[in-house]
């Protein structure tokens, strides 16, 4: 008798549609997303293999999902070759398992334009050139009923970056675009969970702080996606949208223009023994009193990606910083800097300052951010030695009452 061994491929793919299977993965134990982003939640690294007369695979993985990666697309090509290799996207989270890929599939070639092929030859050691088959703005690759083309997406959110627009089927894979943090814990598609109430205050995180800086590209992409069909969204994070993503898009327009989706005013504080924080509670109570919704941070203790994110979120800011050496207090100092790096812009700015031998940060902060486009910083600010009087009292009602006015 003869023996048969089987060997069980173990997987955990979805289809998003008939012929396109999703085959990534979902990281629960990153502590920090690209060496800065806390994701408490996890992320997913999404890959897609379409299943045509060609076999295409777009994308590939982080290397901490590569083994369940290889495990979902030699189930789902149950022994068919890999034909095409599409890279839409150089950034390790999504290219490091090209080399290995070629090396478990030889026969497959590398569709991709000029930007990536270069960025691969950087991160890689094998000869791609001999895989290599170049593709330019708009050019089309037939894979039997699926007719694909390629559209340049520059800075969206690295240089090479390109979208590739299935349209049979009216597909954009997206790359980092629509992307958000959190796993995505077996649901594929954003109609599976509630996305506005669980995963859209991380989509707006994950939008700032990856791709904020880069709004004018971001806008190019969505005026070169209002010209073509949309059935469906694949992007490389998170839920594949399906049904109802006007209002996402309609999101994604409105933080790449920099403009705020809620009038409210953060409050952001750096305070070394509560004092600065004892004034901004103050303003907080005095804002809300006014009928003006704020939010409250302290910079020592919320990471930078949160509040940059609120700061998408709502039209004013309210900077409270103590004086610290001389200077604007360490936590804040960094925080002002990722808002710059993050091309903050277009908000209305207030500022406290906080000092016991002598107050200097409201002057720091607006020279600091003098680089921002658009920004009204208020001339009326607060000076705080050492703790809150009457007078500065009288000083933050009168800010308060100066922030609602400009509403
Ligand atoms: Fe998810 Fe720009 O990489």
């Amino acid at each position: 008798m003869e023996l048969i061994q089987e060997v069980m491929i173990m997987y955990c793919t979805r289809n998003v549609t008939e012929d396109l299977v999703w085959v990534g993965g979902n990281d629960r134990r990153l502590s920090l997303f690209e060496g800065v982003y806390k994701v408490p939640y996890g992320v997913s690294y999404n890959s897609y293999l379409l299943l045509d007369e060609k076999t295409v695979l777009l994308d590939t993985v982080d290397k901490a999902v590569g083994g369940i990666f290889f495990e979902n697309i030699e189930h789902t090509l149950n022994g068919r070759p890999l034909d095409y290799l599409i890279v839409n996207h150089m950034e390790p989270d999504h290219c490091a398992m090209i080399e290995d890929l070629t090396r478990r599939h030889p026969e497959t070639v590398i569709v991709t334009n000029a930007k990536v092929a270069g960025m691969i030859k950087q991160f890689f050691n094998f000869d791609i050139d001999s895989k290599l088959k170049l593709v330019s703005e708009g050019d089309e690759l037939s894979t039997g009923k699926h007719n694909l083309t390629f559209i340049m997406a520059p800075m969206v959110h690295w240089p090479e970056v390109m979208v590739t627009y299935d349209k049979t089927d009216r597909i954009p894979f997206s790359a980092d675009a629509f992307g958000c943090f959190g796993a995505i814990n077996g649901a594929l598609f954003a109609d599976e969970v509630d996305f506005y109430r669980d995963y859209f205050d991380e989509a707006r995180r994950y939008y700032t702080n990856i791709v904020g800086k880069y709004g004018a590209q971001v806008q190019a992409l969505l005026k070169k996606a209002s010209a073509v069909e949309i059935s469906m969204i694949c992007p490389l994070h998170g839920f594949v949208w399906r049904r109802d993503f006007a209002d996402y898009i309609a999101a994604y327009d409105k933080w790449s223009r920099y403009e705020p989706e809620k009038q409210g005013v953060v409050i952001a504080y750096g305070s070394i023994y509560g004092n600065t924080e004892n004034a901004a509670e103050i303003l907080a109570c005095r804002l809300n009193e006014l009928g003006i919704r704020t939010k409250m941070f302290d910079v020592s203790v919320v990471p930078a990606s949160e509040i940059v994110a609120a700061t998408f979120e709502y039209s004013h800011v309210v900077f409270a910083s103590a004086t610290y050496n001389g200077g604007i207090f360490v936590k804040m100092e960094d925080l002002l800097h990722d808002l710059a790096a993050h091309n903050f812009q277009n908000r209305t700015v207030a500022l406290i300052e906080n000092g016991t031998w002598a107050a200097m940060t409201a002057k720091q902060t607006a020279e600091l951010l003098g680089k921002c486009k658009n920004l009204n910083i208020l001339e009326q600010k607060v000076t705080i030695k050492s703790s809150v009087k009457q007078a500065q009292n009288e000083d933050i009602d009168a800010l308060a009452k100066t922030i609602a006015g400009t509403f």
